[in-house]
Protein backbone atom coordinates (compact mmCIF):
# COMPACT_ATOMS: atom_id res chain seq x y z
CA UNK A 1 0.00 0.00 0.00
CA UNK A 2 1.08 3.63 -0.40
CA UNK A 3 0.09 7.09 0.31
CA UNK A 4 -2.97 8.14 -1.23
CA UNK A 5 -3.97 11.43 0.36
CA UNK A 6 -4.15 13.35 3.79
CA UNK A 7 -6.87 13.39 4.97
CA UNK A 8 -6.52 14.79 8.35
CA UNK A 9 -3.21 17.33 8.28
CA UNK A 10 -1.44 18.20 11.47
CA UNK A 11 -3.30 21.31 11.82
CA UNK A 12 -6.47 19.81 12.00
CA UNK A 13 -5.72 17.02 14.31
CA UNK A 14 -3.65 19.53 16.93
CA UNK A 15 -6.93 21.59 16.80
CA UNK A 16 -9.00 18.66 17.13
CA UNK A 17 -6.94 17.25 19.85
CA UNK A 18 -7.00 20.36 21.35
CA UNK A 19 -10.86 20.49 21.63
CA UNK A 20 -11.07 17.06 23.29
CA UNK A 21 -8.72 17.46 25.36
CA UNK A 22 -10.05 20.96 26.51
CA UNK A 23 -13.71 18.75 27.19
CA UNK A 24 -11.96 16.34 29.05
CA UNK A 25 -10.61 18.69 31.45
CA UNK A 26 -13.68 20.22 32.12
CA UNK A 27 -15.32 16.83 32.44
CA UNK A 28 -12.71 15.94 34.62
CA UNK A 29 -11.73 18.26 37.07
CA UNK A 30 -12.94 17.23 40.37
CA UNK A 31 -12.42 13.79 39.20
CA UNK A 32 -9.08 11.29 39.76
CA UNK A 33 -8.51 10.96 36.01
CA UNK A 34 -6.21 7.83 34.60
CA UNK A 35 -6.17 8.56 30.53
CA UNK A 36 -4.97 5.04 29.55
CA UNK A 37 -3.74 4.32 25.80
CA UNK A 38 -4.03 1.80 23.95
CA UNK A 39 -0.72 0.03 22.13
CA UNK A 40 0.32 0.56 20.11
CA UNK A 41 -1.31 3.18 17.99
CA UNK A 42 -2.27 5.26 20.31
CA UNK A 43 1.20 6.59 21.26
CA UNK A 44 1.31 9.68 19.68
CA UNK A 45 -2.86 10.57 20.31
CA UNK A 46 -2.32 10.09 23.81
CA UNK A 47 1.17 12.02 23.79
CA UNK A 48 -0.49 14.67 22.26
CA UNK A 49 -4.15 14.70 24.32
CA UNK A 50 -2.11 14.44 27.84
CA UNK A 51 -0.04 17.49 27.55
CA UNK A 52 -3.02 19.46 26.58
CA UNK A 53 -4.90 18.60 29.33
CA UNK A 54 -5.29 21.59 32.05
CA UNK A 55 -5.92 19.05 35.02
CA UNK A 56 -3.78 16.91 36.72
CA UNK A 57 -3.68 13.41 35.36
CA UNK A 58 -2.19 9.86 35.22
CA UNK A 59 -1.18 8.48 31.79
CA UNK A 60 -0.83 4.44 31.65
CA UNK A 61 -0.54 1.79 28.58
CA UNK A 62 -2.46 -1.71 27.83
CA UNK A 63 -0.99 -3.23 24.48
CA UNK A 64 -4.22 -4.89 22.62
CA UNK A 65 -4.12 -6.14 19.05
CA UNK A 66 -6.29 -8.17 17.01
CA UNK A 67 -4.29 -10.92 15.10
CA UNK A 68 -4.67 -11.73 11.56
CA UNK A 69 -3.79 -10.26 8.84
CA UNK A 70 -3.04 -6.46 8.82
CA UNK A 71 -5.90 -5.00 6.96
CA UNK A 72 -8.80 -7.11 8.66
CA UNK A 73 -9.92 -7.28 11.79
CA UNK A 74 -9.92 -10.72 13.02
CA UNK A 75 -12.13 -10.10 15.83
CA UNK A 76 -9.96 -12.00 17.84
CA UNK A 77 -8.11 -9.50 20.53
CA UNK A 78 -4.50 -10.45 22.31
CA UNK A 79 -4.46 -8.43 25.51
CA UNK A 80 -0.89 -7.87 25.77
CA UNK A 81 0.70 -5.17 29.23
CA UNK A 82 -1.86 -4.38 31.55
CA UNK A 83 -1.82 -1.18 33.52
CA UNK A 84 0.65 -0.54 36.06
CA UNK A 85 -1.76 1.79 37.70
CA UNK A 86 -3.88 0.92 40.19
CA UNK A 87 -7.17 1.83 38.76
CA UNK A 88 -9.70 0.79 41.53
CA UNK A 89 -11.60 4.03 42.63
CA UNK A 90 -9.90 5.54 39.51
CA UNK A 91 -11.39 7.59 36.82
CA UNK A 92 -10.35 5.95 33.79
CA UNK A 93 -10.60 7.26 30.05
CA UNK A 94 -8.96 4.53 27.40
CA UNK A 95 -7.76 6.24 24.13
CA UNK A 96 -7.46 4.56 21.05
CA UNK A 97 -6.40 6.27 17.84
CA UNK A 98 -8.91 3.85 15.93
CA UNK A 99 -12.39 2.04 16.67
CA UNK A 100 -13.28 -0.14 13.39
CA UNK A 101 -15.08 -3.61 14.39
CA UNK A 102 -15.15 -2.32 17.94
CA UNK A 103 -13.92 -5.94 18.85
CA UNK A 104 -10.53 -4.51 20.70
CA UNK A 105 -12.38 -2.10 22.92
CA UNK A 106 -15.55 -4.46 23.81
CA UNK A 107 -12.47 -6.71 25.44
CA UNK A 108 -10.49 -3.41 26.58
CA UNK A 109 -13.79 -2.53 28.50
CA UNK A 110 -14.62 -5.65 29.84
CA UNK A 111 -11.03 -6.29 31.06
CA UNK A 112 -11.38 -2.92 33.22
CA UNK A 113 -14.99 -3.26 34.36
CA UNK A 114 -13.19 -6.36 36.56
CA UNK A 115 -10.73 -3.78 38.52
CA UNK A 116 -13.85 -1.45 39.24
CA UNK A 117 -12.79 2.03 38.69
CA UNK A 118 -14.93 4.85 39.80
CA UNK A 119 -16.07 5.12 35.85
CA UNK A 120 -14.80 4.10 32.61
CA UNK A 121 -15.13 5.87 29.19
CA UNK A 122 -13.47 6.05 25.94
CA UNK A 123 -12.04 8.56 23.93
CA UNK A 124 -11.09 7.66 20.04
CA UNK A 125 -9.51 10.17 17.38
CA UNK A 126 -11.10 8.00 14.58
CA UNK A 127 -14.65 6.64 14.04
CA UNK A 128 -14.45 4.04 11.34
CA UNK A 129 -18.57 3.69 12.70
CA UNK A 130 -19.72 1.83 8.99
CA UNK A 131 -17.42 -1.58 9.82
CA UNK A 132 -18.91 -1.67 13.38
CA UNK A 133 -19.67 -4.77 14.53
CA UNK A 134 -20.24 -4.79 18.04
CA UNK A 135 -21.65 -1.74 19.54
CA UNK A 136 -19.20 0.57 22.23
CA UNK A 137 -20.50 3.77 23.75
CA UNK A 138 -18.19 6.20 22.79
CA UNK A 139 -18.08 9.01 24.81
CA UNK A 140 -15.17 11.56 22.77
CA UNK A 141 -14.91 11.25 19.12
CA UNK A 142 -12.68 12.91 17.07
CA UNK A 143 -13.36 12.21 13.60
CA UNK A 144 -15.72 10.19 12.05
CA UNK A 145 -14.23 8.16 9.06
CA UNK A 146 -15.29 6.51 5.96
CA UNK A 147 -14.27 2.99 5.31
CA UNK A 148 -10.81 3.57 3.61
CA UNK A 149 -7.09 2.34 4.82
CA UNK A 150 -5.87 5.00 6.83
CA UNK A 151 -2.40 5.79 8.33
CA UNK A 152 -0.18 7.86 10.52
CA UNK A 153 -0.39 10.01 13.76
CA UNK A 154 0.34 6.39 15.66
CA UNK A 155 -1.72 4.19 12.99
CA UNK A 156 0.33 1.59 10.76
CA UNK A 157 -0.19 -0.21 7.93
CA UNK A 158 1.86 -3.37 8.01
CA UNK A 159 4.27 -1.64 10.94
CA UNK A 160 4.75 1.54 8.13
CA UNK A 161 3.38 5.03 8.44
CA UNK A 162 3.08 5.25 12.23
CA UNK A 163 5.72 8.18 12.40
CA UNK A 164 3.85 10.39 9.48
CA UNK A 165 2.57 13.50 11.57
CA UNK A 166 -0.66 13.72 9.36
CA UNK A 167 -3.34 10.99 8.94
CA UNK A 168 -3.41 9.79 5.52
CA UNK A 169 -5.42 7.38 3.37
CA UNK A 170 -3.57 4.44 1.47
CA UNK A 171 -4.31 3.14 -1.87
CA UNK A 172 -2.50 -0.13 -3.58
CA UNK A 173 0.59 0.45 -5.49
C1 LIG B 1 -5.94 -1.09 15.81
C2 LIG B 1 -6.40 0.08 16.65
C3 LIG B 1 -7.38 -0.54 17.60
C4 LIG B 1 -7.98 -1.66 16.78
C5 LIG B 1 -9.33 -1.26 16.29
O1 LIG B 1 -4.96 -1.78 16.49
O2 LIG B 1 -5.31 0.68 17.33
O3 LIG B 1 -6.76 -1.04 18.77
O4 LIG B 1 -7.11 -1.90 15.66
O5 LIG B 1 -9.94 -2.28 15.54
P1 LIG B 1 -11.29 -3.00 15.98
O6 LIG B 1 -12.27 -1.93 16.40
O7 LIG B 1 -11.72 -3.70 14.72
O8 LIG B 1 -10.99 -3.96 17.08
P2 LIG B 1 -4.06 -2.92 15.82
O9 LIG B 1 -4.67 -4.27 16.09
O10 LIG B 1 -3.79 -2.57 14.39
O11 LIG B 1 -2.74 -2.83 16.70
P3 LIG B 1 -1.73 -1.57 16.87
O12 LIG B 1 -2.47 -0.51 17.67
O13 LIG B 1 -0.57 -2.13 17.61
O14 LIG B 1 -1.37 -1.07 15.49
Amino acid sequence: MKIDKVLYSRDEIEAKVKELADRISVDYKEKELVAVGVLKGAFVFVSDLARKLSIPAMVDFIAASSYGDSVVSSGHVLLGKKPAVDVKGKDVLIVEDIIDTGETLKEIIEEFLKDKPASLKICVLLDKRERRKVEVALDYIGFVIPNVFVAGYGIDWAERFRNLPDIVSLCEE
